[in-house]
């Protein structure tokens, strides 16, 4: 059996393949073909990006490893496949593995060809919420098993998804990972950025990098480290419960704070996977995920609200 970096090189080569573009364009309709490549690129360049985020590889390897032996699954977003070939590796009853998106399918299929597992697994080229009881599976799953995260957690509607998921669930079945958590930390400053370019710097030290300091742009995805209190819990959802759709939290702001930083832990038993920074790389970073972590303000603010709803996740500053 290959090892672990071997299976993601392989991924990561059938990646680079041509999309099929003309199916593609039809769906489309208005879009440009130039349009569609460039789309195909951003969701390569993440697909990559999420391949080599070992952090996220080694919580599901080790949830997979502690809950699927023995399970009937289902995996909502096959992706690459990565996780449908480490669910199959800890031998489960059967797996049933969806997604919407028929490159997807077609690279996991290959890839998990490829790579030996056993086939009681069935991967279907649909929206969970389109997969049909009992015509593409029976109501009888033991675990749902999900990596729907956007880099703030909510921009997949990752909450709806999976309250719609629950309809598969057997008595006892469970959606894993279970618990998700928002976090925040007030932060100060505009500078400490500045050590960013320290890099750039010792080769070009006349370079004066203030319009990049002082970029509201470049704040938005420079790590971040002066931090005025520990972090913040802003929600705690049990995905196995009838959580909230929508929710809101306002907390008042330690003097002197300039902006917060977010992040978010999904939890399963001892295993969290957790996108601050500290807590190791990750690829939930990546620019071309829409919002970034770190929000500074735009005026001083006593107050910030956090909320979510289906469509939206928002950091609002509040007198
Ligand atoms: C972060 S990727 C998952 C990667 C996957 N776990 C892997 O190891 O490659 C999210 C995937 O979920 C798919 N997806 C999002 N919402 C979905 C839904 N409701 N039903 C099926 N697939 C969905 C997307 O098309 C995308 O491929």
């Amino acid at each position: 059996m290959k090892d672990i970096n071997t299976i993601l090189e392989l991924i990561e080569s059938g990646i680079e393949e041509k999309p099929r573009l003309n199916s593609l364009s039809k769906k489309l309709g208005s879009f440009t073909q130039q349009k569609i490549e460039h789309l195909f690129k951003s969701s390569q360049n993440y697909m990559k990006k999420m391949i080599k985020d070992n952090q996220r590889t080694l919580f599901y390897k080790h949830v997979t490893q502690n809950l699927c032996k023995n399970k009937k699954v289902l995996e909502i977003g096959t992706g690459v496949g990565l996780l449908s070939y480490l669910i199959l590796k800890a031998q489960p009853k059967s797996l049933i593995s969806c997604d919407g998106n028929s490159q997807n399918i077609l690279l996991a299929q290959k890839f998990l060809q490829q790579n030996n597992v056993d086939n009681n697994y069935k991967l279907l080229n649909k929206s969970s919420y389109d997969l049909d009881i009992p015509d593409d599976l029976d109501a009888d799953i033991d675990i749902v098993i999900h990596e729907l995260f956007a880099s703030n957690g909510f921009g997949e509607s990752f909450l709806q998804t999976l309250k719609n998921a629950k309809r598969f669930l057997n008595k006892g079945g469970r959606i894993v990972p279970g618990i998700f958590q928002l976090f925040y930390l007030p932060t100060c400053q505009p500078n400490l950025h500045k050590s960013s370019f320290d890099n750039i710097r010792n080769i070009l030290p006349e370079l004066d990098v203030s319009t990049w300091e002082d970029s509201p742009y470049m704040n938005k995805f420079t790590p971040f480290k002066c931090y005025l209190d520990k972090p913040q819990l802003v929600f705690q959802i049990d995905l196995n419960s009838n959580f909230l759709l929508s929710d809101n939290k306002i907390f008042e702001l330690p003097p002197k704070c300039t902006g917060v930083m977010i992040y978010f832990n999904a939890k399963e038993g001892e295993n969290t996977l957790t996108t601050l920074r500290e807590g190791g790389p990750n690829h939930y970073f990546c620019r071309s995920f829409g919002e970034g972590i770190y929000q500074q303000f735009s005026k001083k603010s006593s107050k910030v609200r956090f909320s979510y709803n289906r469509e939206n996740f928002s950091i609002d500053e509040l007198d």
